[in-house]
């Protein structure tokens, strides 16, 4: 099943933000797609890499919104953030050696999805305090 974008769950009140969020999880489906018709090592090393870019970029411009508006989750949003940095960057040069196994593509996509999730629903939602509605 695709992830589905959740404006009651998911919206930061940002729209550029959620923008970013949205085309994440486009993206994000592309690669399941990817992987759920076997297409190969190939496809998925590319939308991999191209995941772990767009997730730099977006952190980086979330944590210049979250410290321009003072937001009380700044700091756990950067940790979270390095914390996934470190996981993708490990995910990928995995990937580039070329010791995964399909069974294991999945597993990686399953975190992936769960990361992605829990954290815009946890941590991302909460970057604009309520106060600044
Ligand atoms: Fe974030
Ligand atoms: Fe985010």
């Amino acid at each position: 099943m695709p992830l589905e974008w959740d404006q009651l769950m998911m919206t930061t009140r940002l729209p550029e933000i959620d923008d970013e969020h949205k085309e994440w999880i486009r993206r994000f489906n592309e690669f399941d797609q990817a992987v759920t018709q076997g297409k190969g090592i190939e496809a998925v090393t590319d939308t991999l890499k191209f995941l772990s870019e767009y997730a730099e970029a977006h952190f980086k411009h979330e944590e210049a919104v979250a410290a321009e508006h003072n937001s009380p989750v700044a700091e756990l949003n950067h940790i979270n953030h390095d914390q996934y940095r470190v996981q993708l960057h490990e995910i990928n040069r995995w990937v580039q050696q070329g010791g995964v196994s399909n069974f294991e593509v999945v597993a990686i996509k399953q975190d992936m999805e769960q990361w992605l999730i829990n954290h815009i629903c946890k941590i991302d939602t909460q970057i604009l305090p309520p106060a600044s509605e």
